[in-house]
């Protein structure tokens, strides 16, 4: 664990813990606000994030941003990262050893945030972050609390893309985490 971003980003950059190193053009950090109250938890970078560095900043981050300018939600302010660093291939789910590897980053910079509410996006972060037993269909929209954060799960932003219903849902959903933080 590193007590500071420059060492921990340092040590991604470098990273060869699993096969994702391979194919990736870019590690994708994660940006916002370093010490936001809210956090995004996302799978793991697409090709415009692979090439840009940077989290959802593809299609399905812009809808994603959409939701966030009509909720009052600035992106600058809130923090935004995904399960693993690097892109899996044809943006396949990542692998569970992958993930694995990954994880202890992502612990690594929720200790360095000290978020109050982490938003899970989607089935991958979701299992990951609170049980590889948790189906996102039913826990989507309540609110966990564990060791002090609230954690909302909701739907990841391009499921969205493919199905038009859950727009709501996910509205509802973040509706409810901007509600709790004023
Ligand atoms: N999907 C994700 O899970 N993360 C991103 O950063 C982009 C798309
Ligand atoms: Fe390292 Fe994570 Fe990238 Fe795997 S995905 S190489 S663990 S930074």
């Amino acid at each position: 664990m590193f007590d500071n971003w420059d060492d921990l980003k340092k040590s991604i950059e470098n990273c060869k813990k699993c096969k994702l190193c391979t194919n990736r053009t870019n590690i994708v950090f994660g940006s916002g606000n370093k010490n936001a109250d809210i956090m995004f938890i996302g799978e793991g970078p697409g090709a415009d994030e692979d090439v840009q560095g940077l989290p959802f900043v593809g299609k399905a981050g812009k809808l994603m941003n959409m939701a966030f300018e009509g909720l009052g939600i600035k992106r600058e302010d809130v923090y935004i990262t995904n399960i693993v660093k690097c892109r899996p291939p044809q943006n396949r789910v990542p692998e569970a050893n992958e993930a694995e590897a990954c994880l202890n980053y992502l612990r690594n910079q929720v200790i360095l945030v000290k978020p109050k509410i982490i938003v899970l996006l989607g089935s991958t972060a979701l299992k990951n972050i609170l049980g590889s037993d948790l189906s996102i269909t039913a826990s989507r929209g309540k609110w966990i609390e564990k060791k002090g954060i609230y954690y909302m799960p909701t739907w990841h932003p391009a499921a969205l893309l493919r199905d038009e219903n859950k727009k709501i849902e996910f509205w509802n959903d973040l509706k409810s985490v901007k509600e709790k933080i004023i």
